[in-house]
Formats: structure tokens, C-alpha cells, sequence
């Protein structure tokens, strides 16, 4: 006998999914990007299901959702994490900054001021899709933010979590180590 949720309960006591996730979530308070947001979780959602799915910061890519490629690196209280790796619960007493959060304004024009970084991946043609970009990118300022990159090498060899399909890897080296030469970075 095949045996499966449905057969294991009483009918009258199937359960419905929905109302499973509405019974089950709780407010869970995240800052991101300078921004204190509460929002209504259950408590097994990933940080990175919680900016996408909740809060629609559609920067932070969803690659693996198994810690294997970087794509949803943030950083959280400045350092480089993957976010699908955490639950949203457990960073509400952290500041979180996601690629959207990078850049700033600027007070002179009014615009947006993009991060070192998001101008040497540009100026360096780091990018081919650009799908792992914002990942690369937030664990680059990471990485600055650590200081044991000192060579090419070191910057191969500590951005090695973040995979890129296209290849681009020359251009994103290339776009990393000119900002490391030039200034030490802080979110
Ligand atoms: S989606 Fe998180 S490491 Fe791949
Ligand atoms: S630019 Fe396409 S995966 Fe990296």
C-alpha cells in the first residue's frame, strides 16, 4: 500500500498548507539597508527568501539555495554571508546591507552614487549576465572589509565562493583589485 500524508489522517484533519504558513509566522524585525521593516515570517524562512519573496529587494540572487555559489551574498554587520544559509529570525538584531544598499546618494546632484566597487565592475566589464554580479560584488566589499587580500592571488583564491556561469572572472578580478589598490573600502 502506497501510504502518504493523506492516507496517514483522518479526511477531516488534512491539513492546508496555507493555513499551516499563516498559523506558524511571526513578526520577525530586519534593518536593511538602514531600514528597521517588521515582517510576518515563519520562523524556517531563509534571510534570502525574506528580502526577495517579503520585502522585494530582487537584487540578491537565488542560485543553489544550498551555500555552493555565492549568488545571495549580503552582508551582514559588514560581513560577506550567504543568505540562504541563515533564517531571517535569527539577524534581527543585525544590519543587513544588500546590493541595493550600496550605493548613495549624492548630495550634490541628487542622484545615486554608486559604490567603488559597482564602477570598477562596470569600468573592468566584470559581468557577462550578470547574475552572480550583486553576490561577487557585496563579497568584494566583504573581502575589502577583511584585509587579508593583498595580491591577484589572494583575491582568486578568497572570492572562491562565488562562482560565475559566464566566466567572467578576469574582469571581476581585475575590477576588485584596482578598488583594493586605490583604498581600503568600508560599507
Ligand atoms: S543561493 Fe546561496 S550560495 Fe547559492
Ligand atoms: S556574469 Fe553570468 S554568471 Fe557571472
Amino acid at each position: 500500500m502506497n501510504l502518504t500524508l493523506g492516507t496517514l489522517l483522518p479526511t477531516n484533519e488534512s491539513p492546508s498548507l496555507p493555513a499551516i504558513q499563516t498559523a506558524t509566522r511571526q513578526p520577525v524585525t530586519l534593518t536593511v539597508n538602514g531600514v528597521k521593516t517588521e515582517l510576518q515570517l515563519a520562523p524556517w524562512t531563509s534571510l534570502l527568501d525574506a528580502l526577495r519573496e517579503y520585502m522585494h529587494l530582487t537584487g540578491t540572487k537565488k542560485g543553489c539555495d544550498h551555500g555552493q555559489c555565492g549568488a545571495c551574498t549580503v552582508l551582514v554587520n559588514n560581513k560577506r554571508i550567504n543568505a540562504c544559509l541563515t533564517l531571517a529570525i535569527m539577524q534581527e538584531d543585525t544590519q543587513i546591507t544588500t546590493i541595493e544598499g550600496l550605493s548613495s546618494l549624492d548630495q550634490t546632484s541628487s542622484s545615486s552614487k554608486l559604490h567603488p566597487l559597482q564602477r570598477a565592475f562596470i569600468d573592468h566589464d566584470a559581468f557577462q549576465c550578470g547574475y552572480c554580479t550583486p553576490g561577487q560584488i557585496c563579497s568584494a566589499v566583504g573581502l575589502l572589509n577583511e584585509g587579508h587580500a593583498k595580491t591577484a592571488d589572494d583575491v582568486r583564491e578568497l572570492m572562491s565562493g562565488n562562482i560565475c556561469r559566464c566566466g567572467a572572472y578576469p574582469g571581476i578580478v581585475a575590477a576588485i583589485t584596482s578598488v583594493m589598490d586605490s583604498q581600503p573600502t568600508t560599507v
